[in-house]
């Protein structure tokens, strides 16, 4: 049975589409997140920070979204211990992030200690995302290195529940599997997705991608774009054209 609200973060009722919107802040340094954000600031409320430039410049990077005024979606996909994940998810609730992610192939135990963890702050506990399979992942490397017999979707589905179980609030799908996992899990679950692509933008190395309309049609409360916005040589105008994109549909 899916819950009735998501325990982390804002409802979903009555969510801005410029709030649905998130950049991923995929740069090697602080004055290039620095930059980014003096340029977007206007247009975007939402940046990613993952590991790339959580690894140069720890909390610090955290801090300094949170100082411009936007929300931080800290995405360094948690997979250890149950402890381990407790203790790193707390520190992140601390830092006073708005959503953060950990791998569901953690199992229950792992996911249902980081769900104890977050709430450490009480009311202002973040949105706690699995991560269920890397969009990196093809049929074939799960069954053959993984040793997976589902189907892409059948595994990501099958993990999506366990979180749901574990008491997450939602998790990270490509555009592809988010109809699926909206309508197995209901409408509270959040659902973010990647492997976003406005018409004419390059896909680099994202193999299944969507439009903004296209994944927020198929479910998608977020989305997530990085190089669309951040190599385009008006980054401001590109962010708007996707917020414009997610009202309209
Ligand atoms: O540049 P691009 O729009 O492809 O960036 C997508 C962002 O989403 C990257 O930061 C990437 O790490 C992240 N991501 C992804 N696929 C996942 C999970 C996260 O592309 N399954």
């Amino acid at each position: 049975m899916p819950r009735p609200e998501p325990k982390g973060g804002e409802p979903k009722a009555g969510r801005d589409p410029k709030d649905r919107l998130i950049v991923a802040l995929d740069v090697e340094t602080l004055g290039q997140a620095e930059n980014l954000l003096d340029r977007l600031g206007d247009v975007v409320t939402t940046f990613k920070v993952g590991i790339q430039l959580f690894t140069s410049a720890g909390p610090q990077a955290v801090e300094l979204v949170q100082k411009k005024g936007g929300r931080v979606f800290l995405d360094l996909k948690y997979h250890d211990i149950p402890s381990t994940v407790a203790g790193a998810v707390r520190e992140a609730a601390r830092l006073g992030v708005f959503m953060l992610t950990v791998h569901a192939s953690g199992g229950l135990a792992m996911l249902e200690a980081g769900v104890l963890a977050r709430g450490v702050l009480g009311k202002a506990a973040p949105i706690l995302l699995a991560v269920t399979l890397l969009t990196s992942l093809d049929r074939a490397a799960l069954q053959r290195e993984l040793n997976v017999p589902l189907s892409v979707e059948g595994q990501a589905l099958h993990l999506a529940q366990l979180a749901n179980g574990a008491g997450l609030d939602g998790c990270v799908a490509s555009p592809r599997e988010a109809r699926l996992l909206r309508n197995a899990l209901g409408q509270h679950w959040v659902i973010v997705t990647p492997g976003v692509r406005p018409a004419g933008a390059e896909r680099g190395d994202q193999a299944r991608i969507a439009s903004p309309e296209a994944a927020v049609g198929a479910g998608a409360d977020y989305i997530v774009v990085g190089r669309p916005i951040l190599e385009a040589r008006d980054p401001a105008r590109a962010a708007a054209a996707i917020v414009e994109a997610i009202a309209r549909s």
